[in-house]
């Protein structure tokens, strides 16, 4: 893998100069979509015209709740040309191939190319774009403030779609599902990072050999390693309510990835069953009554009140603050994973404005209880916190799919 200084110099080879400064005169915010020299997309039409509109095409459970797809990988990428015209082509020709090779469905492939703040600083664009680095967010983590040029996001029911894409796309495969590999998005970008993982149920059992995973606990029921499900309908934001509105960026959204490692032998060892629904959900909140939840998680807004009786407070309970008009804010597509022989969780998370992701995270450090109960501290008996920690933070906008090849940049 290039480091990111052996990019930088390749860059400064390329451009001739110390940095790409010099592409800012070129950007044009009224040409935002399509690219130059290139026919329309002939799959738009079969297609959602956000990158993240999965709504349509997923499968329900039995409640009616969306079931993501099994498997999914983000490919952190590092620019290694200079944006232009020519490159914006490769990249809109090596997604199409993405979309003849494989159907817009958890048993095809779903995939979104989203840019980062190192693009967007590169082409002097940071200042005005949807997003800007990532700070600290707890006042008990330091996580590792990332910053790159784009992420490709990949999920599938099929595992091997995600490898063979990546070995199309980067590698040197000439065919993907039947379809001749011209372009690869590998001339443009390389792979600076990867995150993969899981969501579904038996899947974090099938993964219990990592350190940290208490095996014995999991069972083929468990989609996640804390027991518990994710993404019942109403916790989550409407792709609707993350879809940037109107401007330069309208029918795009902001994405934040984190890594989050946790330490399951305290939660499965120390905890019973009745003190992990509390800490999930809410301390009055039972096994039984979280057996029985259907498309959504009740919120009594009870959480200082919590504080104040039991001395312990849930996630749920504080995280679901954050909703505007009873409805949630950010659009969790966040999955397991066991990355660097660790379990933990890659929170990939999409909403119109990075301010809705702090303002969730905010809630969910819970700060405004420090003086409701001396138990309830940074970490402890404070929801989740005492078992995760935040590794690494990192942002990007998505754009809309007829503008997702270097977005604001125009070689005119
Ligand atoms: C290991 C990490 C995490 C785990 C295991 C976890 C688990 C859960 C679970 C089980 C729920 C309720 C059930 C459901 O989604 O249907 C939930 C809800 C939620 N979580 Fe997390 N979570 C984690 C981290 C985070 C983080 C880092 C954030 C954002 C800062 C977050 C934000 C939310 C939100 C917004 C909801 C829905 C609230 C609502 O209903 O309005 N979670 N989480």
């Amino acid at each position: 893998m290039r480091t990111r200084r052996d990019v930088l110099q390749r860059l400064a080879v390329l451009s001739g100069t110390a940095g790409l400064a010099g592409c800012s005169r070129m950007l044009d915010p009224s040409t935002v979509g399509g690219v130059p020299g290139l026919a329309a997309n002939p799959h738009a039409e079969s297609l959602p015209e956000t990158q993240f509109g999965h709504a349509d095409a997923l499968r329900t459970d039995g409640d009616g709740n969306p079931i993501q797809p099994q498997y999914h990988r983000v490919l952190l990428l590092a620019l290694d040309v200079e944006p232009s015209n020519d490159a914006a082509r490769t990249v809109e020709r090596s997604m199409r191939t993405l979309e003849a090779a494989f159907d817009w469905a958890p048993d095809g492939l779903f995939h979104m190319l989203a840019w980062g703040t190192d693009y967007f600083e590169r082409v002097g664009a940071l200042d005005r774009s949807p997003i800007e680095r990532p700070t600290v967010l707890s006042r008990v983590d330091e996580p590792d403030l990332q910053s790159y040029d784009a992420a490709l996001v990949l999920s599938s029911d099929t595992q091997s779609h995600l490898i063979r894409t990546e070995n199309a796309l980067f590698g040197s495969a000439d065919e993907l599902n039947g379809e001749p590999v011209e372009h690869r998005l590998g001339t443009v970008f390389s792979v600076a990072g990867r995150r993969t993982g899981f969501m579904g149920a038996g899947l974090p059992k099938e993964h219990a050999h990592v350190e940290g995973v208490p095996s014995d606990a999991l069972s083929d029921d468990h989609p996640m390693f804390t027991g518990f499900f994710s993404g019942r309908k109403r916790t989550q934001a409407g792709e609707d309510r993350v879809r940037i509105g109107d401007g330069d960026f309208a029918g795009g959204t902001t994405m934040h990835l984190s890594h989050l490692t946790e330490n399951l032998d305290l939660w499965w060892d120390s905890f019973d069953a009745a003190d992990r629904a509390g800490r999930m959900f809410a301390p009055d909140v039972s096994p039984e009554d979280v057996a029985e939840f259907g498309t959504d998680v009740p919120f009594a807004n009870a959480v200082r009140e919590h504080a104040r009786e039991y001395g312990e407070v849930g996630h749920h309970e504080k995280v679901a603050r954050a909703r505007e008009d009873g409805e949630p804010i950010v659009l969790r597509r966040d999955f397991n994973t066991v990355d660097g022989g660790q379990a933990g969780v890659h929170f990939l998370s999409l909403q119109r404005s990075l301010a809705d992701f702090r303002k969730t995270r905010r809630a969910m450090n819970g700060w405004y209880l420090r003086d409701e109960h001396a138990q309830v501290t940074d970490r402890k008996n404070n929801g989740l916190l005492e078992f995760i920690t935040v590794q690494s933070r990192a942002n990007f906008y998505a754009p809309p799919r007829n503008g997702r090849s270097f977005p604001l940049f125009t070689d005119g």
